[in-house]
């Protein structure tokens, strides 16, 4: 097998032939992560993801991260190819929201606007009257209530009730989850925050209303990675994926970062706070996403074009 700086030149040479830009999440390794960042690349939250995949030149992009972030990619850039590491990274939200069960839901509350979180099938998105990421959904569900409008939210509860309680919206929750955010528990943090007593909690929206009452910042990945720059603490104890601090810790060079435990009262969990979906990609399949016809993205005409609609929306809210 190849070692690492002979796998990195390998994909770096592929990107150039083949005219793509490598596209990134937060959450996936170090390695990827500096690859998309040297080759001209994004690195990013779910929301710029998406907007540097319809902005960049370039017929081809690789989006190392979850199949909704690909499949956004292709419903925005129909005429690129996209290509994912894995097609088998998936999310637990868009797992937890069949289209069936959802279109139902959405049929039996009409009178509802229905605002999806982008973590979800073409085809969720496709019967949304607004795709948001957790960056924006606090200010489209605050412009949504200001003009008299009850929101049907889905599929995340905890990012839904928190954007509920921000605004005061009135929000019907669907039952879904996070499996990696919904591990972190209060009595957790409370026990970090007793041995790090000066730090700053900041919190991802998709962890328990719990968690989120204990934080110093909420917000979507690039904006707890803005918070390292703008709180004044030295240590800061971190409740979301652990793939963020390669990113915040060059936002904030010198500070400590903690991960939030993810058991119960005073264990630590090292190993958890991974979206097991994320680590599927790696450098060896990043490699050979070129010979895997089998890792393209394909979405239906018809379910891009409605999907679009919406997605649509998202992009043009805030530029
Ligand atoms: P962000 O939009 O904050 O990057 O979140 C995406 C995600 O999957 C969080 O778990
Ligand atoms: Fe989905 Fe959670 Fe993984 Fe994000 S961290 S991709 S929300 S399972």
């Amino acid at each position: 097998p190849q070692n690492t700086e002979a796998l990195r030149e390998t994909i770096k040479g592929l990107l150039k032939k083949y005219n793509a830009k490598l596209v990134a999440h937060y959450y996936t390794s170090p390695e990827i992560q500096s690859l998309a960042e040297e080759t001209g690349g994004c690195v990013s939250d779910s929301l710029e993801m998406a907007r540097f995949g319809s902005q960049c030149e370039g017929s081809t992009l690789i989006v190392a991260g979850v199949k909704f972030m690909g499949e956004t990619a292709k419903i925005l850039s129909p005429e690129k190819r996209v290509l994912m590491p894995t097609l088998e990274a998936t999310c637990s939200l868009d797992i937890g929201c069949p289209i069936d069960e959802f279109s139902a839901f959405c049929d039996e509350h009409s009178d509802r606007t229905v605002v999806v979180y982008a973590n979800t099938s073409a085809a969720v998105k496709a019967r949304a009257d607004w795709v948001v990421t957790s960056s924006i959904a606090l200010d489209v569900v605050d412009y949504l209530d200001k003009q008299g409008k009850k929101i049907l939210w889905a599929p995340d509860k905890h990012l839904g009730s928190y954007v509920a309680r921000k605004t005061g919206a009135d929000v019907l929750l669907w039952d879904g989850a996070c499996i990696v955010h919904e591990e972190f528990k209060a009595q957790g943090i409370l026990d970090i925050k007793a041995q790090y007593p000066d730090a700053a909690v900041l919190v991802h929206p998709e962890s328990p209303e719990s968690v989120v009452e204990l934080a110093d910042a909420v917000g979507s990945t690039s904006q707890l990675i803005n918070a390292t720059k703008t709180l004044p603490n030295d240590t800061f104890i971190v409740a979301t994926d652990q793939g963020i601090f390669y990113k915040m810790q060059q936002a904030c060079p010198g500070k400590t970062l903690v991960i939030a435990p993810t058991a119960g009262s005073g264990a630590t969990c090292r190993s958890c706070a991974n979206c097991p979906w994320m680590g599927m990609n790696e450098l060896e399949n990043l490699a050979t996403v070129f010979d895997q016809p089998d890792n393209e993205i394909f979405v239906d005409p018809e379910l891009a074009k409605k999907a679009l609609i919406p997605l649509g929306r998202m992009l043009d809210f805030k530029k």
